[in-house]
């Protein structure tokens, strides 16, 4: 069975990733053994859902997608429960625009970034999506147009129609919007809880809103003294993971961190490599 991936570009997305640490899930009931069914997958910064996505598809059926970017959980949660008017909409936006014309994306670009200030929330979803789709690395609020993106047709009448069967999964799927602070106070010590983790990059730039707020110091403590199960990926300074890293299994996986690049000897740019660590306490 072919899965369906995110409906979003999404920085540090793992929907290719999973591969490495799905066998550290649960395993899901075969002739009435294993703990998948009675286990609650929490994928507390879900950001473009690949991994809550996947688990729902291969049948795991207690799982929450949550992320503290409100304009994210907004689109998410509308998918879920108003997808047709959604895709009604997002089907005329895409016949009235020139697929063939940068201007027309720059223009639908000016007014989706209007639109999402909107107070209507199926607007707002609607303009976050677009948004996504057309700007420069999938970056939605916090970047460009991007004329690449527009040419590539990132949005397109087939991707739209596609959000029909990705709000069939989401039916399954408990959707939030707390700071992982909440939830790990809400679940404290719950045994029958499983945290996915896939906290912001530990560096400079500003991939996704509340980048720079987020304290790594705080989450990795927090990490320290955790009485719930997690499996945890993070790109992070080795130095500053150390303290977990005594504490808790490690698998490392060199990774390729797409959007950013280093500049060689000969000024040619390639991309920069950056070390995913992959922790469990499971
Ligand atoms: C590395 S991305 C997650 C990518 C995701 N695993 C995927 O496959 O697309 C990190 C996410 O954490 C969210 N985030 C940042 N601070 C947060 C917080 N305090 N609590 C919950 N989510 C937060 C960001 O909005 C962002 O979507």
């Amino acid at each position: 069975m072919k899965l369906l991936k995110s409906p979003l570009r999404y920085a540090g997305g793992k929907g290719n990733y999973i591969k490495n640490f799905i066998h550290l899930f649960p395993s899901l009931p075969v002739m009435g053994e294993g703990d998948g069914d009675k286990i609650k997958i929490i994928d507390i910064f879900c950001g473009g859902g690949s991994v809550a996505l996947y688990l729902a598809q291969i049948g795991y059926k207690n799982i929450v997608m949550n992320d503290l970017d409100i304009n994210l959980y907004n689109f998410w949660d509308i998918l879920k429960n108003h997808s047709d008017e959604m895709i009604n909409k997002l089907t005329l936006i895409w016949e009235r625009v020139d697929i063939k014309s940068k201007e027309s994306g720059q223009k639908l670009y000016n007014e989706m970034k209007e639109n999402i200030k909107s107070e209507d929330k199926i607007d707002k979803a609607i303009s976050y999506y677009i948004l996504n789709r057309i700007v420069f690395a999938g970056m939605t609020e916090l970047t460009t147009f991007s004329p690449t993106a527009w040419e590539q047709n990132y949005f397109n009448i087939d991707r739209i129609n596609k959000l029909k069967k990705i709000s069939d999964i989401l039916q399954g799927i408990e959707i939030s919007n707390c700071d992982y602070k909440e939830i790990f106070k809400v679940y404290k010590g719950n045994d029958n809880v499983v945290y996915f983790l896939d906290p912001p990059y530990d560096i400079k730039s500003n991939l996704y809103k509340n980048h720079g707020q987020f304290n790594h110091d705080e989450f990795i403590s927090s990490l320290y003294n955790i009485d719930n199960k997690f499996i945890l990926t993070y790109d992070c300074e080795e130095e500053k993971l150390n303290k977990l890293k005594s504490r808790y299994k490690v698998i490392d996986q060199e990774y390729n961190y797409c959007l950013n690049h280093k500049k060689n000897e000969d000024n040619t740019l390639s991309r920069r490599k950056r070390i995913e660590w992959l922790i469990t306490n499971i």
